[in-house]
């Protein structure tokens, strides 16, 4: 499919679910204010491939990011709220120990670049369409 619609409504704050696009894991995240919060407060200078949080969003409190590692490509964990997401409260990659934060941006280990943002649209105040 060239593109994906997803139903935002369901999604809970501090939930996050997983669709496919283009044979590619999207992670959908509804943040919680201390999340993006914390996005918000990181250092420009402290980011290893720097990208404010607001460059990378387009509403609050939705964080759309490619679920794939820029490392090797591995698919991070984080998703569940049971899962380990490393030490930013993002998401964790255990192939290597990569941790991303909760702008999915890389914070520590190899991975070279932040979580890809896939092209979307908001199609109404609760729908997105990927792609
Ligand atoms: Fe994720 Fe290597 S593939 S850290």
């Amino acid at each position: 499919l060239a593109s994906t619609d997803v139903d935002l409504a369901p999604i809970a704050a501090g939930q996050a679910i997983t669709v496919m696009w283009r044979g590619k894991p999207i992670f959908v995240r509804s943040r919680t204010p201390q999340e993006i919060e914390a996005a918000r407060a990181a250092p420009l200078s402290e980011l290893k491939d720097p990208a404010t949080d607001q460059s990378r969003i387009q509403r609050d409190p939705w964080l759309i990011v490619i679920g794939i590692c820029t490392h090797l490509g591995c698919v991070p964990l984080g998703q569940k709220p049971t899962d380990p997401r490393g030490d930013y409260g993002g998401w964790f990659c255990p192939c290597h120990g990569s941790h991303y934060d909760t702008s999915g941006r890389i914070r520590k280990g190899p991975a070279p670049l932040n979580l890809a943002v896939p092209p979307y649209a908001f199609t109404s105040d609760t729908k997105i369409r990927i792609g």
